[in-house]
């Protein structure tokens, strides 16, 4: 079979199986284009919340799958390969996090979406890269215990100096793993070009940026700038996916390391077998659970417009 003969079958069978397929950005370009909707983690969140069919393929990672069944419980949801998870989401365990609520009773817990569903049944406000800024501000407390990415929560600290901060250690090991000496070397190597990267980037390569946002914004910026050469510093697929959008620009790799595995795992013919009923992983969460959790996906949503 051609790549061409699997998406019309991927295609066919959406329709006869009443399929949906959301589709993180980092996914492989054969995937996208089979995908219903692709996006950010903003986008696709909101996205789960009205997507009007009975079962939902997620090819992203797990934390993803989840958050489309605690939008959507009535729906069957898969993880389109259930070895993706997202290291960061398993960095911190809800004792941690009911230890440092009382250590710090006075403070708002706001949690990066990428977490287990268990963590956010004890977190008070979910947040994404993309809507992290617009949500910190418009919350009642000025005082903000972040978790678990201290990159992310270092950028927001930035857009927001009048609240407090306390940050936990942990992070996109992907991104984390990008130095400054990256992207200094990127630079000289291609001095006309911007550099664009994730805030899960840490703050010494944050700051050479010249522009700072999710895969989504990273995306929106190189397509709408009148510049014409992008270093980008997010997993090396979204390099790729410009590359084709915008044939009349350039784009290089911040690092050869912005590979994430997980994100990777996901293959065409996992869809394929996903449609079929033969593969991915059926996500299952408990009510009790789902109730929890939900209210801070929920609260997200709300302030994220
Ligand atoms: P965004 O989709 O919010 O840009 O996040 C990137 C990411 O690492 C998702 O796992
Ligand atoms: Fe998790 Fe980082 Fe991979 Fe995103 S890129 S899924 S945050 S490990």
């Amino acid at each position: 079979m051609t790549i061409q003969e699997v998406q019309d079958e991927i295609r066919r069978l959406k329709k006869e199986n009443d399929i949906c397929i959301l589709a993180h950005s980092y996914q492989a370009k054969e995937i996208l284009e089979v995908a219903d909707f692709s996006g950010d983690s903003y986008a696709l969140s909101k996205l789960a919340k009205t997507a009007p069919n009975k079962t939902v393929i997620m090819c992203g990672v797990r934390f993803m799958a989840e958050t489309v069944k605690m939008l959507s419980p009535e729906k069957k949801v898969i993880l389109s390969s259930p070895i993706a998870g997202c290291p960061m989401a398993e960095q911190m365990d809800i004792e941690l996090i009911k230890q440092l609520k009382e250590m710090y009773p006075d403070y708002t817990v706001v949690a990066y979406i990428n977490t287990t569903t268990e963590l956010k049944t004890v977190c008070d406000v979910c947040v994404t890269s993309s809507s992290a800024v617009k949500i910190v501000k418009q919350l009642e407390s000025d005082n903000i215990l972040f978790i678990p990415d201290c990159n992310l929560g270092a950028y927001v600290q930035k857009q927001v100096p009048e609240k407090n901060f306390k940050l936990v250690q942990g992070g996109c090991p992907v991104h984390a793993a990008v130095t400054k000496r990256d992207a200094e070397q990127a630079k000289a190597a291609h001095p006309n070009a911007e550099l664009l990267v994730h805030p899960e980037c840490v703050p010494a390569v944050v700051e050479l940026a010249d522009y700072v946002g999710s895969t989504t914004g990273i995306m929106n910026y190189a397509k709408n700038s009148d510049k014409k050469e992008f270093i980008i510093g997010t997993e090396n697929s979204i390099a790729e996916h410009l590359q084709y959008a915008c044939p009349d620009k350039d784009f290089y790799v911040l690092s050869k390391a912005l590979m994430c595995k997980n994100m990777k795992a996901t293959t065409l013919i996992d869809v394929l077998n996903c449609c079929k009923g033969r593969s991915g992983e059926e996500i299952d969460l408990d009510p009790d659970t789902i109730a929890k959790a939900k209210k801070c996906i929920d609260v997200m949503i709300s302030l994220g417009g």
